[in-house]
């Protein structure tokens, strides 16, 4: 399990085909790194993928098993794009659901755009590792993540 004296580390995972293939600039990904590191928690790594689960599936359980990373954020591929499948890689590879979390974020994401009932992000437990889906746009994250803190340090702080 992680150092319960260390700061808590985390990792941010972009989806995004058009990000990956340099056909659009990733500002998803710098901004969750930005508002994280602005909490004290290390940022070990930041990936872009392109959307598609075999790949992010293999890189959260890296992420989870040997990396022993204590939040573990995706961004984008939550919606009902063909190639969106970021929640069911999340499933598969989370041993415990959190469905709290997505609940939680969103109900509060309605009172912002209705459009955040299209949004079929999850959360689940890996190891000691807590996944959680955002979704693709800064502004969706940057939302969502006003959200989430300061309550969801009570969560880590549980699993390490
Ligand atoms: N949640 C918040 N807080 N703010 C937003 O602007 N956008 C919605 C929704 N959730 C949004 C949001 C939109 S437009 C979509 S399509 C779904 O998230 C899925 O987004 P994604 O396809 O970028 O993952």
């Amino acid at each position: 399990p992680p150092d319960p004296e260390r700061a808590y580390t985390a990792a941010v995972i972009t989806l995004s085909d058009r990000a990956s293939s340099g056909e659009y600039e990733d500002l998803s990904g710098p901004l969750i790194q930005d508002f994280l590191e602005n909490q004290g928690i290390v940022v070990e790594e930041r990936l872009l993928l392109p959307d598609g689960r075999e790949a992010l599936e293999k890189a959260l359980i890296r992420l989870a098993d040997q990396r022993e990373i204590s939040l573990i954020f995706t961004t984008g591929g939550t919606g009902f794009s063909e190639r969106d499948c970021t929640p069911e890689a999340t499933k598969a590879v989370c041993d415990r659901e959190v469905p709290g979390i997505p609940e939680a974020l969103r109900q509060y994401s309605l009172t912002i755009t209705k459009k955040a009932m299209l949004s079929r992000q999850t959360a689940g437990i890996r190891k000691h590792s807590l996944i959680i889906n955002l979704p693709g746009s800064p502004k969706a994250c940057k939302e969502n993540l006003e959200f989430l803190f300061p309550e969801l340090f009570h969560g880590i702080g549980i699993l390490r």
